[in-house]
């Protein structure tokens, strides 16, 4: 590939670079392996410097329930969608949806329901403060879940961003797909944040 083809499909103009302006771990975390470890640092940033209500908070792959505890900081609900199977990016292919219940008890404002994304926003039309995307890394998935993410909430993050390209190419088509502003995070394999252009007013 060309260094201009390059350019042209990994690079879109509006993409900035998201700088938090303060690390801050969160009370309630989990000891469980997760390629999710660091991000718990920016998500009160994320929540600050966009103005985001804490009401609602969506989540689409939850695995072992890291992320999920992070956000369970946050906001008042946090409902997390997972087959609960993994799938083929994933290390564990087991079922452990009442294993994961189990492990996430104490965080009361944590809903788990065991279900594929597809379901689950066939019917749902709520209105939430934050999305989170991590399920499987192919384009297709994180475009679809994703788009009806970014449709349904204030501010959008998806994990890998760094780490498969899929997941960025899809991330930056639904920036074009809703108009919306494209954040990049480098770290912990990458967070894309997606947020409505009026919000951004409130960071300045
Ligand atoms: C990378 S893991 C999520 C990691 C998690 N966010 C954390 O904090 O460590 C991806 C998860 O997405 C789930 N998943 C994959 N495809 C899915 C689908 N179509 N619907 C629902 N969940 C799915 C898998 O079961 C797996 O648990």
């Amino acid at each position: 590939m060309g260094l201009r083809t390059y350019i042209r499909e990994h690079f879109i103009e509006d993409i900035r670079p998201y700088k938090p302006r303060s690390l801050n771990k969160p009370e309630k975390l989990i000891e469980i392996v997760s390629a999710w470890k660091g991000l718990e640092l920016i998500i009160g940033d994320i929540v600050t410097q966009f103005g985001l209500p804490q009401e609602r908070c969506i989540e689409f792959g939850v695995e072992f329930g890291y992320s999920a505890v992070v956000f369970s900081n946050f906001f008042d609900k946090v409902i997390g969608v997972d087959t609960f199977e993994g799938d083929i990016h994933t290390e564990n292919k087991t079922e452990h949806f009442q294993q994961t219940s189990e492990r996430l008890r104490a965080f009361t404002n944590i809903q788990l329901v065991k279900s594929d994304y597809k379901d689950w926003i066939a019917s749902d039309d709520t209105r939430y403060n934050l999305a989170h995307v991590d399920i499987v890394h192919n384009y297709h998935d994180t475009f679809e879940c994703g788009l009806w993410a970014a449709r349904h909430s204030d501010c959008t993050i998806f994990h890998d961003t760094e780490s498969f390209p899929d997941v960025r190419k899809a991330v930056k088509d639904i920036a074009r797909a809703t108009g919306q502003q494209l954040y990049n995070y480098p770290h912990h394999f990458g967070l894309g944040i997606l947020v409505d252009k009026k919000s951004i007013t409130k960071r300045k």
